[in-house]
């Protein structure tokens, strides 16, 4: 991959201060599976469900939602770091032994805090990515505490930093990614 420019470094920088969950997610294109792992994801609507997820051009997850109009999206738990940098990893083979296929054809992440199961509703080009909107026909989560990505280094909540009305985030065991 070619070095990012000064612009795009300092930009990743700063989105990087806006910390988010981890996700992987996963599509079945005609038996074949894809799935990679995306921090930019977000609800959107309450009627109909939806969510909004932002993959990059040449992803071969979005070719695969593309073409299968359907997609799941797995909130990854705090223990799932390994997970996360299987799933990110570009051109790597499917790591299969992370994910099971479910009886609706769709490939949930074992072990994950939640899963939302989804139709393709709308796919929007946005520079050198595309919006995509699923509108969830299933969804499932569990108790847990998720895996925070935030200035590009894994974490969690931090239970010891307990602060009033709140609690803020440790970023002390986590591996970086990029
Ligand atoms: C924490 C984290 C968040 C990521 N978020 C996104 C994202 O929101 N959108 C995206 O296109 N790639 C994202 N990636 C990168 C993809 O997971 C990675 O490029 C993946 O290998 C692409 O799939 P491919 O092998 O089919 O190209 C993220 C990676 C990590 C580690």
């Amino acid at each position: 991959m070619a070095p990012l420019s000064e612009e795009t470094r300092a930009f990743r920088d700063t989105v990087g201060a806006f910390a988010t969950g981890v996700t992987v997610v996963t599509s079945n294109q005609g038996g074949s599976p894809h799935g990679m792992t995306l921090n930019s994801f977000t609800s959107v609507s309450l009627d109909p469900l939806l969510v909004l997820v932002s993959l990059a051009h040449g992803t071969r997850t979005l070719d695969a939602a593309k073409h299968s109009r359907k997609m799941a999206v797995n909130v990854l738990h705090r223990r799932q770091q390994d997970v996360a940098l299987a799933f990110a990893k570009r051109g790597a083979d499917f790591p299969a032994e992370h994910a099971v296929l479910d009886p609706h054809g769709f490939y949930s992440v074992r072990h994950s805090l939640a899963i939302m199961r989804c139709e393709v509703f709308d796919i929007v080009t946005a520079g050198d990515h595309d919006l995509v909107l699923g509108e969830v026909v299933s969804f499932e989560s569990s108790p847990g505490e998720p895996l925070i990505f935030h200035r590009g280094a894994f974490g969690g909540l931090d239970a010891d930093a307990l602060v009033p009305r709140g609690r803020v985030i440790g970023i002390s065991d986590g591996e970086g990614w990029m």
